[in-house]
């Protein structure tokens, strides 16, 4: 057991910036990384339409043996974490979450701060709780388009500065991002310079690589210190 993989999912190249972390915390780990591209974007997709894709993604993982999964998605975890626990009950399964709470604590006293979320995590009930909780220091914003956006532009994130830019502009005030998609990542250097630098950012992927290690270690089953990592790539993509 301790010798299997770590499955790590995302619709697409948004879990790649969570698996780079689980790679540099976890180097004797083989990892599996599966990229539901044939279901991107979840972010606009029905709860039915998300509970599907990623009951499959997991599906497919633990056909390769996965001792754990990591959830690497924000709308999967909203949407759809509980239904994957109860199909793998025993199975270690980590979510990704809007590192609300972190920003919530270090937020100036008069400051508010702005999380970017999908559509679909927008309107989950976590998610509602998550900013309900804040006291409307943290404001969710509903993107439904920037995550098909830096899929498609994989390679030039630049391209895309005028639209996040323009994204921004409501917010210029503000004294925190929250990146609530794992696919925002990609752009927090076009966020940080739109603020000119001064813009705390906040990535709830430190907190789920850390949780992951940390549910390892407890069910002991962290890969031997000889084990040599590995990282295998699959997408769930046909051509026509
Ligand atoms: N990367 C995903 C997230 O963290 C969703 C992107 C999408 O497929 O809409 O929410």
């Amino acid at each position: 057991m301790r010798e299997n993989p770590i499955g790590v999912f995302d619709s697409g190249v948004g879990g790649l910036c969570v698996l780079e972390k689980c790679i540099a915390t976890m180097p004797n780990e083989r990892f599996i990384y599966l990229a539901d591209s044939a279901n991107m974007p979840y972010g606009v997709k029905t709860a039915a339409e998300i509970k599907r894709a990623a009951t499959d993604c997991v599906r497919e993982l633990a056909a390769m043996n996965c001792k754990a999964v990591l959830v690497a998605c924000n709308t999967a975890t909203a949407v759809a974490i509980d239904d994957v626990r109860r199909m793998y009950p025993s199975m270690t399964v980590v979510g990704l979450e809007p590192a609300v709470k972190p920003c919530l604590r270090e937020l100036g006293r008069n400051g508010y701060a702005v999380a970017l979320v999908t559509s679909a995590t927008y309107g989950s009930d976590k998610f509602k709780r998550l900013t309900a909780a804040c006291g409307g220091r943290i404001i969710g914003s509903e993107q439904p388009l920037l995550a098909g956006f830096i899929e498609d532009n994989a390679g030039d994130f630049d391209a895309l500065r005028p639209f996040v830019f323009d994204m921004l502009s409501k917010y210029g005030d503000a004294e925190a991002i929250v990146l609530g998609c794992s696919h925002y990542s990609h752009v927090s250097g076009l966020i940080r310079e739109f603020y000119g630098g001064n813009i705390k950012i906040y990535d709830g992927a430190d907190g789920a690589v850390n949780r992951l290690a940390y549910c390892l270690s407890a069910a002991d089953i962290r890969a031997p210190e000889n084990q040599i990592g590995s990282v295998r790539f699959y997408s769930t993509y046909k051509s026509a």
